[in-house]
């Protein structure tokens, strides 16, 4: 009989480990607080309701044995199973859909935004493209977004391949990416910080190896990374150049200034200054990039990158450390 207690009562240790990168109760968007406060409005009135049924519950077993009972069930029937749950249903949908952004008018993505980044899922990571809202040219990424916190910022989300889901539980709710489709979120980050965003939606084997990081920064910081990231880098003719192009990397990766001009894998022009690796997995640094390129299929099972294991070990630490000066 005490089951029934032990789940509130280890509630508060459960959710003391929801803090961090990737917490919906730490909120740090405008969307993300909406979400936390129908998650505490839900889960306080959830336990006043559990109390009263408990009460009740206690009251009849009490009171089965007394015969003038019978009027009271009845009365109790009606308003506790129908007319109570209907209008706490009702207030529910009411308050959810009062804080839906799409229905309230002052977030509604008509407004609009400063920027616009367009994701799109891909087995097993993300493509990222910015468009500045002054109409400056589209800027390529991949697996990390950056943000500028305080303003809005549209995001068009799509898929190639399969259903993923993107979301990014410190600053909003999650919206499904669908092949065919383009759907829409808006979201305004409203402190700097680091989150981390994960696939959502089961997308193949390396679903749980989909993740991304989000800088949300000041947007003059912000200003200054977007237009960094608009022009190659300072390193692009740097030793390695010559081997990552001669090994064909540049089939599939574009590194902005140079020959590689692939768009099948990830955007690779700036990677030195990415906070991960292979969508979100792994530290970024030369010894991790030289495992991913020589055995990707083992770090990322069901990746469509081919392992370049065979290189020489010398070629393969030289376009590491060439991949890694790209910032
Ligand atoms: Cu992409 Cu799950």
């Amino acid at each position: 009989r005490l089951g029934g207690f032990a789940v509130p009562a280890l509630l508060p240790s459960c959710l003391a480990g929801c803090s961090g990168i990737q917490s919906a109760l730490e909120p740090a968007g405008e969307e993300a607080a909406s979400v936390f406060n129908l998650f505490w409005f839900m889960f306080s009135g959830g336990a006043i309701i559990w109390l009263g049924v408990v009460a009740l519950v206690m009251y009849a077993s009490r009171a089965r044995q007394n015969p003038h009972s019978e009027r009271a069930s009845g009365l109790l029937i009606l308003w506790g199973g129908a007319i109570f749950p209907s209008a706490v249903l009702a207030l529910l949908l009411g308050f959810t859909f009062w804080l839906m952004p799409g229905i309230r008018p002052w977030t509604a993505l008509a407004d609009a935004p400063q920027l616009r980044i367009e994701v799109v899922g891909e087995q097993f990571w993300w493509r990222v493209t910015y468009f500045p809202g002054d109409g400056s040219d589209a800027v390529v990424s991949a697996n990390e977004i950056r943000l500028p916190v305080g303003q809005r910022v549209e995001f068009t989300l799509k898929s190639n391949d399969v259903i993923h889901s993107f979301w990014i539980p410190s600053l909003g709710g999650k919206m499904d990416m669908i092949p065919g489709r383009t759907n829409r979120l808006s979201l305004l980050a409203t402190k700097p910080g680091i989150f981390r965003g994960p696939c959502a939606e089961y997308c193949g084997t390396s679903h749980a190896l989909m993740a991304f990081s989000v800088v949300a920064m000041e947007p003059m910081a912000f200003g200054k990374w977007l237009s960094r990231c608009a022009k190659s880098s300072e390193n692009v003719a740097a030793a390695g150049s010559d081997a990552f192009l001669a090994n064909g990397c540049g089939a599939c990766h574009t590194i902005k200034g140079t020959e590689a001009t692939g768009v099948i894998g990830p955007d690779l022009s700036h990677v030195g200054s990415r906070r991960t690796l292979g969508a979100g997995i792994l530290p970024n640094n030369e010894a991790t990039i030289a495992r991913f390129i020589t055995e990707p299929d083992r770090i990322k099972p069901g990746v469509q990158m081919p392992a370049f294991g065979m290189l020489p070990h010398q070629d393969i630490e030289t376009i590491a450390a060439y991949l890694k000066g790209l910032k």
